[in-house]
């Protein structure tokens, strides 16, 4: 009697094993697409948390078919790099600034001029415009697809020896800049020195003195750990340099087009959730930077001006082709789109 019972048990067991891994087995769900998403941003940074998001969306939405593996802090290279690899089909989906493709994309300068909005809600009425989706759709020229933007925040200088009080203490400066012409043309307008440092050499690039200032938003200096190096953050707030999701033109035609539709529709809905993200983190990031021990300077209005007028030049010598944007960007103060 007891082996019978041991007897069963086992068939029942065994059964068990058996309805189990067949389950298993009708849940695995092979996919039909793996892409590789580039981003520069460290792992719990907002445009990072939006890539994931985005990511989980697609997956859910195509049943599995469509796999995205984020790879962030630069896994995949530099921004300059990540691009051409865009171009040329060897990453298929990033997140860059728009200042690592003004130069071959003149007409993105507009969007990153030098005090062009007055606050965060105009750049986003411009971004979520028409306007905004005729950038977007301009991508098209250099062999990208441009899939949605996304909050980067305002950037100002900061420095590692002394802080940058007046444009005065900025003459002679050594100043690491983005690679893009602009950028580095507006550094010696201000009596600087530009110099191109990739994002994620820039701590080394301070602890080494081959650069005296930067410039960012407080999401980024906080993140890379600048304040450690280059604790003097000057609060001028000179300019907004959106970012933007990106999609690789020969990887999106390999895709059908059901799966187009919603990688797009997702990346506009991981940019909601990015710019959510967005304000308690720079919030923090501000906080903990000056609570370790980062002085800032917030620069008079005088001071401001003096800046603005010194780098007026810049519209006209990057953007007499768009001066028509420019002044529809600027009626769009408190439009809501
Ligand atoms: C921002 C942006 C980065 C970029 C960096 C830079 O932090 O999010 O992607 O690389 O600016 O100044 O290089």
């Amino acid at each position: 009697m007891k082996k019978v019972i041991i007897g069963m048990m086992a068939a029942i067991l065994f059964s068990a094993v058996i309805i189990v891994c067949s389950l298993n087995h009708k849940e695995e769900i092979v996919p039909e697409y793996v892409l590789t998403y580039a981003e520069n941003q460290s792992e719990n940074y907002p445009t990072t948390l939006g890539a994931y998001r985005f990511a989980e969306l697609v997956k859910e939405r195509t049943e599995g078919k469509v796999v995205i593996q984020v790879k962030h802090s630069g896994e995949l290279g530099t921004q300059d790099e990540v691009i051409q690899q865009l171009q040329f089909g060897g990453i298929d989906l990033a997140r860059v600034s728009i200042s690592s493709i003004s130069d071959e994309l003149p007409r993105m300068n507009v969007l990153q001029l030098p005090f062009l909005y007055e606050d965060e809600e105009q750049m986003w009425n411009v971004l979520e415009s028409t306007l905004g989706q005729t950038f977007l759709n301009s991508l098209e020229r250099i062999g990208l697809v441009g899939l949605s933007w996304y909050e980067a925040g305002i950037r100002s200088f900061y420095s590692s020896e002394e802080p940058i009080e007046t444009l005065d203490d900025l003459q002679g400066k050594i100043i690491r800049v983005q690679d893009s012409s602009m950028m580095k043309d507006w550094v010696e307008m201000l009596g600087a020195t530009p110099v191109v440092v990739p994002y994620t050499d820039l701590y080394t690039a301070f602890e080494m003195k081959e650069i005296d200032v930067a410039e960012n938003n407080w999401a980024s200096y906080h993140s890379e750990k600048h304040y450690e190096v280059a604790k003097y953050y000057t609060v001028d707030e000179h300019t907004r340099v959106p970012e933007l999701q990106l999609m690789s033109r020969k990887s999106w035609d390999k895709i059908p087009v059901v799966y187009r539709h919603i990688i797009m529709q997702c990346a506009k809905e991981s940019a909601e959730y990015e710019r959510e993200l967005w304000v308690d983190y720079t919030a923090k990031a501000k906080e903990e930077a000056i609570a370790a021990g980062c002085k800032v300077t917030v620069w008079s209005e005088e001071e401001l001006q003096k800046c603005k007028e010194m780098l007026l030049p810049l519209y006209e010598k990057y953007c007499s082709n768009y001066m028509y944007i420019i002044e529809e960007i600027q009626e769009m103060k408190d439009e809501i789109h």
